[in-house]
């Protein structure tokens, strides 16, 4: 956990939520969004009860990538919003909120506002993991998520070439800042296997994310192909890409797992007097 933590007052509705996840990254367009929805895919496979909140105000993508464009969610007591439940995902997104609820909903004018909004009016229930899907940049809705929610972890995403690179360490370096835990790097669209010539094809250049996961010292959790999605075909379809959000969801889980250990080992123990 962030070490703001005992500064943070942690909205009623996440109080049940055991572990937060925010997918980062500095760069537009390398994957956060994919990554965010087949983590949670990945854990709901697993067993897990699984949340994912779209923390892009402006052009959220996950109602679209979750076939949950035209569902609208309920407004109890005009004020607390229960989650679509999408492939047994509790999904919350601005994306949902049809426009005359709107006003009900979103008092005040700021746009990192309305993503804390968003978490903490969503009931969310008991969940093992709540993933946040982030929009691109290190600008206020980062800074708000990273600074007044309490985040178990981040997971940062990047494709392999120099610019992309050169912009996620942007954001390795506000979360390291922001003393917000890093649980890896995931590099997508790492290279393209052809299926007539069955080599595979670089078309983004090689090893950006291992090189920033050397810098920071922290685990390249998985790479990703890139993937013609043509007839319906979705990620996790691949095999490859199946097995590799295998091993991110085993390595994210046990990352928490040593993270929550270390973080009641530093919570002082008093022996109790009979
Ligand atoms: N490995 C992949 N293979 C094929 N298509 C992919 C892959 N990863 C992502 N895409 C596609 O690339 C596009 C961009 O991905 P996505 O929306 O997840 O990126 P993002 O980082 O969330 O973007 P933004 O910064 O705009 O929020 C989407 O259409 C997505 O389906
Ligand atoms: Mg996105």
């Amino acid at each position: 956990m962030s070490e703001n933590l005992n500064s943070l007052r942690i909205p009623k509705t996440l109080m049940k939520v055991k572990s937060l996840i925010g997918v980062f990254s500095a760069k537009g367009g390398v994957g956060k969004s994919m990554v965010s929805l087949n983590l949670a895919k990945s854990l709901v496979n697993q067993g897990y009860k699984v949340g994912l909140v779209d923390g892009d105000i402006y052009g959220p993508s996950q109602p679209l990538m979750m076939n949950a464009s035209n569902m609208k969610i309920e407004v109890k007591d005009e004020k607390i919003l229960k989650p679509l439940i999408v492939e047994k995902i509790s999904f919350m997104s601005m994306g949902l909120i049809s426009s005359e609820k709107m006003p009900v909903i979103w008092r005040g004018p700021m746009v990192s506002g309305a993503v804390m909004q968003l978490l903490s009016q969503t009931e969310w229930g008991e969940l093992d993991y709540l993933i946040i899907d982030t929009p691109p940049g290190t600008g206020d809705i980062q800074l708000t998520i990273m600074q007044r929610l309490p985040i178990t972890g981040a997971i940062v995403v990047t494709t392999p070439e120099d610019i992309s690179v050169s912009d996620t360490r942007k954001g390795l370096e506000m979360i390291k800042k922001l003393s917000v835990p890093l649980l890896g790097i995931i590099e997508n669209m790492s290279y393209f296997k052809c299926l007539d010539c069955n080599k595979s094809h670089f078309i983004f250049g090689k090893g950006g994310g291992e090189t920033l996961a050397k810098e920071y010292k922290i685990d390249l959790l998985g790479t990703l192909p890139l993937l013609n999605l043509e007839n319906n075909l979705t990620i996790l379809d691949d095999k490859i890409c199946k097995k590799e959000f295998d091993k991110i969801v085993y390595l994210v889980d046990q990352k928490v797992k040593e993270l929550k250990m270390k973080t009641s080992e530093a919570i002082p123990q008093t022996p109790l007097k009979n």
